[in-house]
């Protein structure tokens, strides 16, 4: 079977996106060949597919079959794009039909760099996040030019069977990517950070981060379901001189809202240095 679909880094965030179309039927295993950077990175990888998926490294002459693929994902990091392109195989740098697709996941590397560096595609730029593994990922897509209607859709087919996906113009990809694609860190460390309160206050370990974990999902469902803005919740859950509202008041205190204000602008501009960095 031709492959339909070349994968060059097969790293967390593209195994994210893969597995859950195979496991829908969406894409048989045999329709996908990827390439990873190292020889020893492949028995691992293999070990979380279904018979069928090609794995091949970076130094195998069959990677370069990844390129004729219509449909490429490129999913490696941004520091591992100039080692990427300097083992292209000639008809990635032939610049007269882009026929074929090519899906970037990489932070900070714009649509300008990418058509450059990839003259023989049509270029998208992706920016999923790690939800994605389990179905409630968001997906940020900005096109490229000259890209038709009906590859659109089939692109947008691939991060609908993740989670939700949002076209937007690519100016707005950084900050996009600065909640979305951090954001789950962020998150992470809040309930660590509110399940280490809950033993310091006398819970077990593991009921303290089963209930901060559902505290945070119950949350976003309850503000999402219900419409409500989340100044209403809060004022909702803190009633005059009782705790939360002393919580609260020490949360104030110690600039948590301006420390999450912080963090999401400092990564947007992160992902602006990178793409500024670029040649
Ligand atoms: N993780 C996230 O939450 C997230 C969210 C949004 C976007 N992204 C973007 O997604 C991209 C991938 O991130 P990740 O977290 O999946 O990274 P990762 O887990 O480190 O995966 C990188 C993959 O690239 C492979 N690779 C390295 N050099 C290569 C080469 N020369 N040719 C082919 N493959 C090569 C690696 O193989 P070896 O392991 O063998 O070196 C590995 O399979 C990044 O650009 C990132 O900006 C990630």
């Amino acid at each position: 079977m031709p492959c339909s679909l070349g994968v060059i880094g097969l790293g967390r965030m593209a195994q994210a996106l893969l597995l859950p179309m195979i496991e829908k039927g969406e894409l048989l295993p045999e329709e996908v060949l990827a390439v990873v950077g190292h020889q020893a990175s492949i028995k691992k990888a293999k070990e979380q597919f279904p018979k069928g998926l090609s794995i091949v490294s970076a130094d195998d002459l069959k990677g370069s079959e990844a390129w004729l693929a219509p449909t490429i994902l490129l999913a490696v990091k941004p520091q591992q794009l100039d080692a990427v392109r300097e083992s292209l195989p000639s008809i990635a740098s032939q610049s007269d039909e882009k026929s074929r697709l090519l899906i970037s996941l990489l932070a900070g590397v714009r649509l300008k760099h990418l058509q450059k560096s990839f003259p023989g595609y049509a270029c998208i730029r992706a920016v999923p996040n790690t939800p994605a593994l389990v179905g409630a990922g968001l997906t940020g897509l900005a096109w490229g030019q000259g890209i038709p209607i009906d590859q659109k859709i089939s692109v947008k087919k691939i991060f609908d069977s993740v989670g939700e996906v949002l076209e937007l113009p690519e100016e707005q990809l950084d900050a996009f990517l600065a909640l979305t694609s951090s954001g789950p860190a962020y998150v992470a460390l809040i309930a660590e950070a509110l399940a280490d309160g809950a033993v310091a206050a006398g819970l077990p370990r593991l009921l303290a981060y089963h209930l901060a974990h559902r505290t945070l999902s119950g949350t976003a469902q309850l503000l999402q379901d219900m419409e409500l803005h989340p100044g209403q919740l809060k004022d909702m859950v803190a009633s005059p001189g009782g705790t939360t509202i002393a919580a609260l008041r020490h949360l104030e205190k110690a600039g948590v809202r301006s420390a999450v204000i912080e963090a999401v602008v400092v990564a947007a501009e992160r992902s602006q240095a990178m793409a500024a960095g670029e040649r």
